[in-house]
């Protein structure tokens, strides 16, 4: 499938690419992601992490550094890449591009790109469950801490399969429930409020193995999962 046309970067460096059909759910996370986001990493850390989460921040950064760091000399796609948090592990001899549907988050995101000088970078507004790339793009599919708040996560999981290079490798984070009780008391008080899934590791280990995904857990945390799944040679 040929998709790969999209406009050129405007004066921030962002790629506009949303589709006009888009969701009332994902209109709703636009939204709730337009404001304040140069607080956002420091409300994640301590707050949403520790406190909603459960998880340890620093055990997080040790867990997404061990998955990313040894990417070399690849075409990496960082899928919700919110404020460019996962920036700092990537190698700089990957060309890197980030997706995200909040502009205000990638202008942050494009700031640390900056600093850390890709061999290519390049910012995407779009949207995960529609991806505006052709098929076996990318080697290397980051998708941390998002995969709870998409509201078609299965259509996002099929995009990225579809993107992933045959042998490719997607790495992601997600909170789940059924591994941490304490996380799951406050989840359930709270996920249905924001609209966010409540799923279990046997529901994307189904996500990925329908998508010719071979799901490998890889830690948790809390109650968050990181896993990784290579796409079928
Ligand atoms: C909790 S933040 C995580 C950001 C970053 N990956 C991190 O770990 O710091 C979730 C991100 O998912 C993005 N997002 C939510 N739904 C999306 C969708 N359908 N397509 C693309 N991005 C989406 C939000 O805009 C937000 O930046």
């Amino acid at each position: 499938m040929n998709k790969e046309i999209l406009p050129l970067p405007d004066k921030n460096g962002i790629i506009k690419a949303l589709p006009i059909d888009i969701s009332r759910e994902n209109m709703q996370r636009i939204k709730k992601f337009g404001a304040f986001m140069f607080l956002y990493d420091f409300a994640q850390d301590r707050f949403v992490r520790p406190c909603i989460h459960k998880a340890d921040p620093k055990k997080h950064r040790e867990i997404l550094k061990n998955l990313i760091s040894s990417v070399k000399n690849s075409r990496v796609f960082d899928i919700a890449c919110g404020t460019g948090g996962a920036i700092t592990y990537f190698d700089r001899s990957n060309e890197y591009t980030g997706l995200d549907l909040s502009y205000s988050m990638l202008k942050q995101a494009v700031k640390k790109a900056k600093k850390k000088s890709f061999q290519k970078s390049r910012f995407i507004q779009g949207n995960a469950e529609k991806l505006l790339f052709d098929d076996e793009s990318f080697d290397f599919v980051l998708m941390d801490t998002a995969l709870h708040m998409i509201p078609e996560y299965h259509m996002a999981i099929a995009e990225i399969s579809r993107v992933l290079k045959k042998g490719g490798v997607f790495v992601c984070s997600t909170p789940v429930v059924g591994i941490s009780k304490k996380f799951d008391f406050t989840w359930k008080k709270i996920s249905d409020k924001r609209d966010l899934h409540s799923f279990y590791e046997a529901d994307i280990q189904d996500a990925c193995s329908r998508n010719g995904l071979i799901y490998i857990r890889f830690n948790t945390n809390g109650g968050v999962l990181y896993f990784h799944a290579q796409k079928r040679k």
